[in-house]
């Protein structure tokens, strides 16, 4: 999830912590109709397969355009890093990222 603009696992991350703070949620990204240039991409580049990270990587991924809106590729794995794929989507995530930065 998006705390205040920064991407936070909720997994780890008490309630109270978020108490004051605003908080997106994949859910609060885009719309069934107008999806978030992100959610856009992960389906051009079918870089979903089971979907279990696609939420974490999707909010990790909007936190780094915003702070950097053209990353390089190597900036792209930094950020999602903590975030692994049990699916071995990683690649097709990578280009879904720089596919949305291409498009801001
Ligand atoms: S798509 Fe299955 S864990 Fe990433």
């Amino acid at each position: 999830m998006l705390v205040d603009g920064q991407s936070i696992a909720a997994c780890e991350t008490p309630a109270w912590w978020v108490d004051g703070k605003t908080v997106t949620t994949i859910e609060g990204l885009g719309t069934p109709q107008q999806p978030h240039r992100l959610q856009r991409a992960f389906i051009a580049e079918q870089a979903a397969q089971c979907g279990y990270c696609t939420s974490g990587m999707i909010i990790a991924a909007a936190a780094l355009l915003e702070r950097e809106p053209r990353p390089t590729e190597a900036r792209v794995r930094e950020a999602l890093v903590r975030h692994l794929c049990r699916c071995g989507s990683h690649n097709r995530i990578v280009r879904a990222v720089l596919r949305a930065a291409s498009e801001s």
